[in-house]
């Protein structure tokens, strides 16, 4: 468990530091409150040690702060002895315990093992979860994979929280349908469900997308218009695409997010919103927060919980019942005979399930007959190169390999040094084999 000791007193830090340290605790130091917030955002902190009384933010501040970040970290408050209604209001303000100055060192064990066993439970409950019942949900979809079933058992878990909910996965592999069915299960589901697709807008345009203008605002701003966040007002709004949101815009949305407050360009009057929020992605938002395209404490503040969709062809299991899945939306008569459905499974995906639906569409509209065989398939399937190809046993030795070459470069994104590593080879290797096997960069 790590553990962010907050005081500016040095020889308090030291001592409590040093205990903690010999009880097997890795232990971060804050010296006061911007400190401690800088801390929190760049450690995996489980635990925060507060000290109530600090020169530059009080300890309520520093709190605050903390769970706009993470409402789900915990805070154990220090506060002076007697502080009776210090204690009391920290308690309300979230965090979970509070103890009084000078500290107990035995005590404070004591609360950390208890936070500790509460963190190892939540962890199992969400590990055993029973099997879902997809079919049982408001919103019709597939999911009998156990990664599948685990993002819908996540799903169901965060849908009544408040809390911020970052849906990341590759290009159709159903974040939307995701971010729906959070709503469809929150309580606000009665209220709208509002999506901006941050990709679509263009950079002059996005304040007043979110936040609407007031008659005249601008050129061509000839009546007074509501934004996402005014329409999603008691609901959701879901923030499509949102790496492409520009980084001036990030500022005031973060803004707007921390204040539950909004203004309409042009308008004088800050208006008080009540809307949760859903942020959907396809790209890596932590790997852009680290090269500066996007801000680091949007990203904390978006990302409170996240939800990762895993590619089709992590999922494989599940073609089958998509496929079903789609004829019957399409109602569709088709049969796909062995080979096809077999040749459909070897396929990647690389546009996920928003691929294979189309591929179902062009499939059965173009086919002559209900019967669906190789044949009917589009080229780009029936020419693909599966892992079991014909062939003697050198050819399909060689046919693994690459398929496992292939899969290692598309698990690490590319990065050589990554896929190489996970194959046991040395890098010099690994490009070796991807000349020899004609893994090209397309891969
Ligand atoms: N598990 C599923 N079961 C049934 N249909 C699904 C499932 N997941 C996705 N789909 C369907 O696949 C299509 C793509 O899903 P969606 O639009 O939610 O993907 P996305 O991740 O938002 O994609 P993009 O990144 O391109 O916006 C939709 O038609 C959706 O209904
Ligand atoms: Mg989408």
């Amino acid at each position: 468990m790590n553990i962010l000791i907050v005081d500016d007193e040095p020889l308090q830090r030291h001592l409590l530091g040093g205990f903690l340290k010999k009880q097997g605790y890795s232990v971060v130091e804050a010296a006061n409150g911007n400190e401690a917030l800088t801390r929190f955002l760049h450690h995996p902190i489980d635990l925060v040690l507060l000290d109530h009384r600090m020169p530059d933010m009080n300890g309520d501040e520093v709190l605050a702060r903390i769970k706009q970040h993470n409402p789900l970290a915990r805070v154990i408050m220090i506060t002076a002895y007697g502080a009776v209604d210090t204690a009391v209001r920290t308690m309300q303000l979230g965090a979970e315990d509070f103890l009084e100055k000078p500290v107990d060192l035995e005590k404070l064990l004591a609360r950390i093992r208890t936070i500790e066993e509460q963190l190892y439970i939540a962890d199992d409950v969400a590990a055993v979860t029973e099997t879902i019942d997809a079919e049982a949900l408001p919103v019709r979809m597939i999911a009998v994979s156990p990664a599948m079933q685990q993002v819908l058992s996540l799903a169901l878990r965060a849908a009544p929280s408040p809390w911020t909910v970052l849906i990341q996965g590759e290009t159709g592999t159903g974040k939307e349908l995701i971010a729906r069915l959070i709503h469809q299960l929150s309580p606000r589901k009665e209220g709208p469900y509002v999506t901006l697709n941050c990709a679509a807008v263009p950079e002059g345009l996005f304040e007043s997308e979110l936040f609407g203008h007031e008659k005249g605002a601008f050129t061509g701003a000839a009546n007074r218009r509501r934004g996402v966040f005014e329409q999603a007002h008691q609901g959701t709004l879901l923030l499509d695409e949102v790496g492409e949101l520009p980084l001036t815009v990030q500022a005031k949305l973060l803004r707007a997010l921390q204040e539950n407050t909004i203004c309409r360009v042009g308008g004088e009057q800050p208006l008080s919103v009540d809307v949760r929020i859903l942020a959907a992605t396809n790209r890596d938002l932590k790997q852009m927060a680290a090269a500066g395209s996007f801000r680091e404490d949007l990203y904390f503040r978006l990302n409170v919980l996240t939800v990762d969709i895993p590619p089709l062809r992590r999922r494989k299991e599940e073609i089958p019942a998509l496929i079903r899945f789609f004829l019957d939306k399409y109602r569709s008569r088709a049969v796909f005979d062995d080979q096809a459905l077999s040749q459909l499974t070897k396929y990647p995906f690389p546009g996920n399930i928003r691929e294979l639906e189309h591929i179902l569409q062009r499939t059965i509209t173009l086919a002559r007959s209900p019967n669906i065989g190789l044949r009917d398939l589009p080229p780009e399937i029936r020419e693909y190169r599966g892992q079991e190809s014909e062939g003697d046993l050198n050819s399909r030795l060689a046919e693994m390999e690459r398929q496992m070459l292939i899969e290692a470069l598309e698990r690490h994104n590319g990065v050589q040094t990554r896929a190489a590593e996970a194959l046991g080879i040395s890098e010099r290797v690994l490009r070796y084999k991807m000349e020899r096997l004609d893994v090209g960069k397309k891969n």
